[in-house]
């Protein structure tokens, strides 16, 4: 199993280069085979779940090429299973994104139905809802959702809650229904731009994306087509958190500053300077943090995704904040891994109320999803002395060389399997 070692007190500082959106590019990869015509995929970022997802893409019979780290061929012409392998949902739930993908080009699909996760219950009733209003019979057998039409036709939908995965699942399908769909309550974060820009780009007609309306017109097929995926948001954020929470000076590169503005706004509301090129922002913090309250929501608002890292910066701020999570229930498992850090934090439903402290102090921490992975990681960099991250497999899912990244900033973190590599950092940064 491997661990992060880090040896806390240096401020992060010089400049970093951010890689392609995780979340935008899981649901790109699946939609890359609805031709059967070559798509090029690029800025790819090399983590787990984008490498388990070309797995299973591999595994229904697609041609997976991987050009290099970071680019990927995908041919969908050989498909010959439309039935998708537990062992791909069980480590990676977003492969559920194969049943838009499937169902639109083949009518058909079949996939497990992903279980909750560590951050909560995770429903997925909104993409069946959509996929039924679209003209398919969904069944549920044997623990896998069976999905299946005669002909898929465009429709009305109007999604109960705002649903990032039901958003991209059902314009994927409706992008190859005959007619119109109109999306009602869309998700408007990023990566639904992004998908759908890729899309269009196959020769899809889908308007509207990025509002809560999305109108899309049916087309018969998709063709080939080349594109690269829109950089990360959340990891831009989470180093923009870790320059604050460090008392660092950080040029974030490769990213697009608007999709940034809720980080960037609460970061200048505690007292950070933040400063936005055309692609790159600069966080420095120079003075002691102020206290602030945020509440995640659906995009344009605070994205739940850096609810973690803020709390930890929140947790070094003077005063008392309170951060509201209000997308998943789970999400604040971490919080006990942050008090025994020194971390003042009491945790109320989904509120938690933070009285900033000083300083925290290195301990051993375990990651229990990968946003609270990643905001260990942070405290451990805060913090005085030696922190161990344990179940770094849950950062590894979606952050590209993140102890790299983080030392090219000055951090004194190493990737480790054992107890004796631990030591041996301990001896070594003294
Ligand atoms: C995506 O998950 C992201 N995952 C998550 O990122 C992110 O936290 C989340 O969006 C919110 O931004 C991927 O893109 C792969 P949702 P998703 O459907 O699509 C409820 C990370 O750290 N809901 O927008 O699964 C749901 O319970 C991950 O990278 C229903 O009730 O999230 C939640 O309360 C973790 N029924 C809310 O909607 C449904 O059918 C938003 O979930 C679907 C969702």
């Amino acid at each position: 199993m491997e661990q992060y070692v880090i040896k806390g007190g240096n401020p992060l500082v010089g400049e970093v280069d951010i890689s392609g959106a995780k979340n935008a590019a899981l649901p790109i990869l699946a939609a890359a085979i609805m031709t059967d015509e070559t798509i090029l995929i690029e800025n790819l970022p090399d983590v787990r779940d984008i490498n388990v997802l070309l797995e299973a893409i591999a595994g229904i019979g697609a041609h997976v090429d991987r050009v290099d780290r970071h680019t990927v061929k995908i041919n969908g012409s050989t498909i010959g299973d439309l039935s998708v392998d537990y062992e791909y949902i069980k480590k990676i739930r977003a492969s559920y994104y194969l049943m838009g993908a499937l169902l639109g080009k083949y009518k058909h699909a079949e996939v497990p139905l992903p279980g909750g996760c560590n951050i909560g219950s995770r429903p997925i009733d909104q993409h069946l809802k959509g996929f039924r209003a679209l003209g398919t019979d969904v069944d549920i057998r044997h623990g896998a959702i069976v999905a299946c039409a005669e002909n898929l036709h465009g429709s009305h939908i109007f999604l109960d809650v705002v649903s990032v995965g039901a958003t991209i699942n059902i314009m994927m399908a409706a992008s190859m229904a005959q007619g119109r769909t109109i999306i009602e309550n869309a998700a408007r974060e990023p990566h639904v731009v992004d998908v759908a820009n890729f899309l269009n780009s196959m020769g899809a007609n889908i308007m509207g994306a990025g509002t809560d309306v999305i109108r899309i017109r049916g087309v018969e097929k998709l063709h080939r087509t080349e594109y690269s995926i829109i950089p990360d948001q959340i990891e831009a954020g989470t180093f923009m958190c870790a320059a604050a929470a460090t008392g660092g000076d950080v040029m974030v590169r490769n990213v697009i500053p608007k999709h940034l503005e809720a980080t960037t706004a609460k970061l200048l509301e505690i007292g950070c300077e933040v400063q936005e090129f055309d692609d790159a922002v600069r966080v420095r913090a120079t003075r002691k943090l102020r206290r602030t309250h945020v509440k995640t929501l659906p995009y344009p608002g605070y994205p739940t995704d850096m609810q973690p890292q803020i709390t930890v910066t929140l947790a070094l701020a003077d005063g008392t904040s309170i951060v509201t999570e209000s997308i998943f229930e789970n999400r604040f498992k971490y919080v006990d891994e942050l008090t025994r850090m020194g971390a003042s934090i009491k945790v109320e439903g989904n509120t938690a109320i933070i009285d900033g402290v000083n300083k925290f102090t290195g301990a051993r921490v375990s990651a229990p999803d990968l946003r609270a992975g990643a905001a260990l990681v942070i405290a451990g960099m805060a913090a005085d002395g030696i922190t161990v991250v344990d179940d770094i497999k849950y950062i590894q899912r979606g952050y590209e060389n993140f102890e790299g990244k983080l030392r090219s900033l000055g951090a004194e973190i190493e990737k480790v399997s054992s107890e004796k590599e631990i030591l041996k950092f301990q001896l070594r940064v003294g």
